[in-house]
C-alpha cells in the first residue's frame, strides 16, 4: 500500500529501501514495516554482484563462475582480476597484469625499519596489519576515493601485501628479507619471499605452487563473512582502501575466523596422541563432553558440504602423498572422522558437514608452512575479495555509512540519587 490507497507489487528489497519512486515514509507508515526496514537496511548489509553462495545446496560462485572450475583451470592472478573487475581476463590482460604486480612487489626500503621495530617472535598477522596501514602513508597522495586513486591503491595492495606477509613471517623467525624476482610468477614470488634464504634461494616444487594457487583461489572471496563485512563497514566511512583492508586482516586474525584450520590440526593431533578411536571421539562429541568439539565441521551458511572442502580434500591426498612434511596419519584420522560423521544421523540431521578449514591446515603443514602462517595465507588469498567488496560499496552512489541496528536490553531510565 503506497500510503494513498493504491496497492502495488514491489520486490521486498526495493520496497524497504525506497528506491522505487514512492514516498518511503508513506510506504513505511502504510505497511508497518518500520522495524523490518531498519533491520534490513542495517544488518543485511549489502547487495553484491561478487560472490554467490547457496548454503542449502553447497554452491559457491565468483561472478557466476563455479569455484571448482576456477580452482582447476585458473591462476590466482586471473581470479583476482575476475573478482575485482567482474570478468575473466584475456591471456594478454593477465600477462600484463601479473608482470605489473611482480614489478611492484618491492617495498619502500624504509618499511624494513618498520618490521625491525617489532619484537622477534611477533605473530605475523598484527605485523602484516601494521604494514598495510603503513602503505597508506607511503602512498599518501593516492588515498582518495576517485577512480584513479582507487586503482593505484588496488594495484599497490595486490603487489605488496604478499611481500609484507612474507616479511612479517621472516621477522618472526629473525631471518633476512629477500627481494622479489621479475622472472618468477606472483605466487612463486610469495613462496620464495616467505621461505627462501639469501644463500640457497628456494627449490620450487610444482605440486606446492599449484596447490597453493588453488588454495588462494578457494579463499579469494566468501561474501559477507566477518573480515569482509569489516572491510566494507570500515570502507563505508570512506576510510581509504589500505586501512580498510588492514581492518579485514585484524578481523581475520581471530581464532574463530582465520584460525579455525589450526584448531582442526590440534584436534587431530590430540586424537592421535591420546590414541582415541575416531568413532569414540565422535561419540564424545555427541555426548557434549566438556572440551570435546568436532572442529572444521559445520558452517554459518553451509547446510551441506562446503564446496571448497571437497576440492581441498583432493589436494590433501595429492600433496600429502608426495610431501615429507605431511602427516598422513592425521589425514587418515580426518577422513575417518568425516566418513563416520556423514553416516551418523546426529551429524547429518544437524547438517554438520566438513568446511574449508577441515583439510586446509593439513595441506599447509604438508607444504611446509608453519602454523603461524596459516592465517597469513588466508589473508593473501582473501585480499582480492576485500578489495572488490570495498570498491563495490564505494562505487555505489547511494552508499551510506554502515550502522548496525542495536536492540537496547539495559536498564529502564533510573535517576542518580544525590
Ligand atoms: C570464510 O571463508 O570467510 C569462512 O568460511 C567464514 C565465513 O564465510 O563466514
Amino acid at each position: 500500500n503506497t500510503g494513498d490507497g493504491t496497492e502495488v507489487e514491489l520486490p521486498f528489497v526495493e520496497a524497504v529501501n525506497g528506491d522505487n519512486g514512492y514516498d518511503i515514509s508513506k510506504l513505511r507508515a502504510a505497511t508497518g514495516n518500520v522495524t523490518l526496514d531498519e533491520a534490513f537496511g542495517n544488518t543485511a548489509s549489502c547487495r553484491s554482484e561478487i560472490t554467490f553462495i547457496d548454503g542449502e545446496e553447497g554452491i559457491l560462485r565468483y561472478r557466476g563462475y563455479p569455484i571448482e572450475q576456477l580452482a582447476e583451470q585458473c591462476s590466482f592472478v586471473e581470479v583476482m582480476w575476475l573478482v575485482i573487475y567482474g570478468e575473466l581476463p584475456t591471456k594478454e590482460q593477465v600477462e600484463k597484469f601479473e608482470d605489473e604486480l611482480v614489478h611492484n612487489m618491492f617495498l619502500d626500503e624504509r618499511m624494513r625499519d618498520l618490521f625491525r621495530c617489532f619484537p622477534r617472535q611477533s605473530h605475523p598477522m598484527p605485523v602484516l596489519s601494521a604494514g598495510i596501514c603503513a602503505l597508506s602513508t607511503f602512498n599518501r597522495n593516492h588515498v582518495g576515493l576517485g577512480a584513479e586513486d582507487v586503482e593505484i591503491a588496488t594495484r599497490k595492495l595486490l603487489a605488496q601485501v604478499p611481500t609484507l606477509a612474507a616479511y612479517a613471517y621472516k621477522n618472526s623467525k629473525g631471518q633476512p628479507f629477500l627481494y622479489p624476482k621479475y622472472d618468477l610468477s606472483y605466487v612463486e614470488n610469495f613462496i620464495r619471499l616467505a621461505f627462501g634464504t639469501p644463500a640457497e634461494g628456494y627449490q620450487f616444487d610444482e605440486s606446492i605452487t599449484q596447490g597453493l594457487n588453488a588454495l588462494l583461489v578457494l579463499h579469494a572471496d566468501h561474501e559477507q563473512n566477518c573480515s569482509t563485512s569489516t572491510v566494507r563497514m570500515v570502507g563505508s566511512s570512506q576510510a581509504n582502501l589500505y586501512v580498510s583492508v588492514a581492518s579485514g586482516v585484524n578481523a581475520l586474525s581471530g581464532p574463530l575466523h582465520g584460525g579455525a584450520n589450526q584448531s582442526v590440526l590440534e584436534m587431530l593431533a590430540a586424537i592421535r596422541d591420546q590414541g582415541i578411536d575416531p568413532k569414540d571421539y565422535l561419540e564424545q562429541v555427541k555426548a557434549k563432553k566438556a572440551g570435546i568439539k568436532l572442529m572444521g565441521f559445520g558452517h554459518r551458511v553451509y547446510k551441506n558440504f562446503d564446496p571448497r572442502a571437497a576440492i581441498i580434500k583432493k589436494y590433501a591426498d595429492e600433496i600429502l602423498s608426495k610431501s615429507p612434511n605431511g602427516d598422513k596419519e592425521l589425514l587418515s584420522i580426518a577422513k575417518r572422522l568425516e566418513e563416520i560423521a556423514l553416516e551418523d544421523e546426529y551429524f547429518v540431521s544437524r547438517k554438520l558437514y566438513p568446511n574449508v578449514d577441515f583439510y586446509s591446515g593439513l595441506i599447509y603443514e604438508a607444504m611446509g608452512f608453519p602454523v603461524e602462517m596459516f592465517t597469513v595465507l588466508f589473508a593473501v588469498g582473501r585480499l582480492p575479495g576485500w578489495i572488490a567488496q570495498w570498491r563495490e560499496h564505494n562505487a555505489d552512489p547511494k552508499a551510506r555509512i554502515s550502522r548496525p541496528r542495536q536492540i537496547y536490553v539495559g536498564h529502564d531510565k533510573r535517576d542518580v540519587v544525590p
